[in-house]
């Protein structure tokens, strides 16, 4: 018999992130199309979610995590669009004591409690346009052959043997916690009763004979896998975080539990007395999905990147990849981390009362503007807070003032009256800054905007690379409102058509603020699907002309031609996003009860 302590995490926060596709580096006022390297164009790329509890209904936190992942996925195809280079897989985690016990509170069996939950999650995930290719349920037939299978494999090899394993497991987290992440919080009949420090929820002293995986050995593999990759795990504090917690003792890991106990998960292959452990259960759905064991998952596996938030770090960025190891496989190519949401500074929890329903937020706000809410606000390397004002706020100015007024200044029917993309003349705007002449019309701030514009996908892309979808849109909105200053200063309103000095002009200023739109349009499709088609078939760009390889911004500037130019704008279709504190009467009553 062995006896095991539960294991212990120390958090430390470290640097900066860095990029992980190269890019042709973009000259001074290029118009070169985005490509990522020739070699990484052809290859395939495979996101995950994390798969989401069903314990209880979604909440904004969920979404958030699968929304990263959904912006991630749409860019990554619009640089590579074959259909079969990317896979995306989400889904339902429906296996462990958590379920068990939140089934038998509800008075119903766990399938009943998993059909229902798993359906909330899919129906969710489908109103917010998250565009996976599969949704697992860890109670699917095909799971449980993978799950048995990478079980035999870690057998196989040596890596599993049964021995005494105690230590405080809190079942709301499904894993044993050491001594120092527990206190004693009194209870109503008077007794104090232990927690976890971390989640307030109850942890009760567990000692039975379980199988145990030889997580010590990894240790020092896994230093080498982080120090050889310092992009693998992104934002890089918690790179440096998990290379911190492999500086502490790593204890072997309890993988399963007795039956009797936890009858809700996947039987021991040979062994019906015990359960796997529901983490392992959990972990191996990311080879689920790529079809394991079937061979077809070799080629899809070294191209994983894992989404996650910042509690399941330790299981993905340890636990994971050491049972990869074991089982003969590499550890994950990527592994992104992003922090929490909270509720007016507080956690967000059922007991709490203050959890904010996705759909309801979707219905509110849009479903674009609420992903662009999510996005734009959340920072992965710190926890946010969420309050309605701050959306309409930020949706206000955002896109209905700063784009959607952009949009109509530049294609309204009194200013562009034939309902055209213009043409840019190039005496009116040389590509040589600084030069004179009687027709010349373009300032130094107008070839700092072309400047912006030019190099924004190149930053954009970046910003994705690292992690930091919030930058992303950060750089697009700075470009907006430069644009909006360039048609201020230019006031097209005041030019008039029939002059034959002012025309050529006042289609120049029109040329150059469609084409800011339209590389806006193409940067936002990743996290405002429905918004960024409005844009795009309003200036009338085709559907196969909205990639990122083919996005060349102004070519006439650059003595190329312009497919748009003379082209007829798509029609009319309303406001682009219309001001929601004209239509907030519910945040109003919401204040006033
Ligand atoms: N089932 C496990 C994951 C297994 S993956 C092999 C799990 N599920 S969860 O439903 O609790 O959490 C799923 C995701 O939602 C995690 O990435 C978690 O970080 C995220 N969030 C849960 N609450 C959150 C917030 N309040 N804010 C942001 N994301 C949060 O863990």
């Amino acid at each position: 018999m062995v006896q095991i302590s539960a294991l212990r995490l120390l958090r430390r926060p470290g640097t900066r992130g860095v990029s992980l596709l190269e890019y042709s580096t973009p000259r001074h006022y290029s118009s070169a199309p985005l490509r990522a390297r020739d070699d990484a164009r052809d290859a395939r790329a495979f996101f995950t979610t994390p798969i989401f509890y069903v314990n209880a209904a979604p909440h904004i936190g969920h979404l958030y995590s699968a929304l990263l992942a959904d912006a991630l996925c749409r860019h990554r195809r619009l640089r590579v669009p074959s259909a079969a280079a990317t896979r995306f897989s989400t889904g339902t985690d429906e296996h462990g004591l958590k379920i068990q016990q939140a089934a038998a509170a509800a008075g119903l069996a766990p399938t009943e409690l998993c059909d229902r939950v798993s359906a909330q999650f899919q129906q969710l995930f489908r109103e917010a346009g998250i565009s996976s290719t599969d949704f697992i349920r860890t109670t699917e037939v095909r799971h449980r052959i993978a799950v048995q299978h990478f079980w035999g494999l870690l057998k196989a090899r040596g890596l599993l043997y049964k021995g005494l394993y105690e230590g405080w497991y809190c079942a709301s987290e499904e894993c044993f916690l050491p001594e120092a992440k527990v206190t004693r919080q009194p209870s109503s009949s008077g007794n104090s009763c232990p927690v976890s420090l971390e989640s307030g929820h109850p942890v009760v002293w567990t000692k039975e004979e379980n199988y145990i995986f030889r997580l010590s050995q990894f240790r020092e593999p896994l230093q080498q896998w982080l120090r050889g990759d310092p992009q693998a795990i992104t934002p890089e504090p918690f790179h440096h975080a998990v290379l911190q917690w492999l500086e502490e003792e790593l204890p072997d890991l309890s993988v399963s539990r007795r039956s009797s106990h936890l009858h809700w998960g996947i039987p021991v292959p040979g062994d019906d007395s015990q359960t796997i452990y529901v983490w392992l259960d959990a972990l191996v759905n990311y080879l689920t999905v790529i079809g394991y064991p079937n061979a077809e998952f070799k080629s899809w596996w070294p191209t994983t990147s894992h989404i996650i938030g910042k509690d399941i770090l330790k299981f993905h960025a340890i636990y994971w990849p050491a049972l990869l190891l074991g089982a003969g496989m590499s550890p994950p190519h990527r592994i992104y981390v992003h922090s929490h949401w909270t509720v007016c500074g507080q956690k967000m929890s059922k007991s709490l009362g203050n959890v904010v329903d996705p759909r309801t937020c979707l219905d509110r706000y849009t479903v674009d503007g609420f992903r662009y809410f999510l996005l734009r606000q959340g920072v992965p390397n710190w926890d946010c807070d969420y309050y309605d004002e701050k959306v309409v706020k930020l949706l206000d100015s955002e896109l209905a003032d700063a784009l959607g007024g952009l949009l109509n200044r530049c294609t309204a029917n009194r200013i562009n009256p034939s309902g055209t993309y213009p043409v840019f003349c190039t005496t009116c705007f040389p590509s040589e800054p600084g030069l004179v002449g009687p027709s010349v019309r373009a300032q130094a701030e107008d070839y700092a905007l072309v400047n912006a514009v030019a190099t924004l996908p190149k930053q954009v892309a970046d910003h994705y690379d690292n992690f930091q979808i919030y930058k992303a849109l950060e750089a697009v909105s700075s470009c907006v409102r430069q644009t909006n200053g360039f048609v201020q200063r230019h006031a097209p309103w005041k030019l008039n058509w029939e002059s034959p000095v002012d025309a050529p002009w006042l289609g120049t200023v029109l040329h150059v603020a469609l084409e800011c739109l339209r590389v806006f349009g193409t940067l936002l499709q990743p996290v405002t699907p429905s918004l960024a088609d409005k844009l795009l078939s309003r200036l009338g760009v085709s559907a196969t002309e909205r990639g990122l390889g083919e996005l060349c911004f102004l070519p006439r500037f650059y003595g190329h031609p312009c497919p748009f130019e003379g082209r007829r704008l798509g029609p009319e279709t309303g406001l682009l996003f219309p001001r929601l504190d004209q239509s907030r009467a519910w945040l109003v009553k919401a204040h006033r009860t």
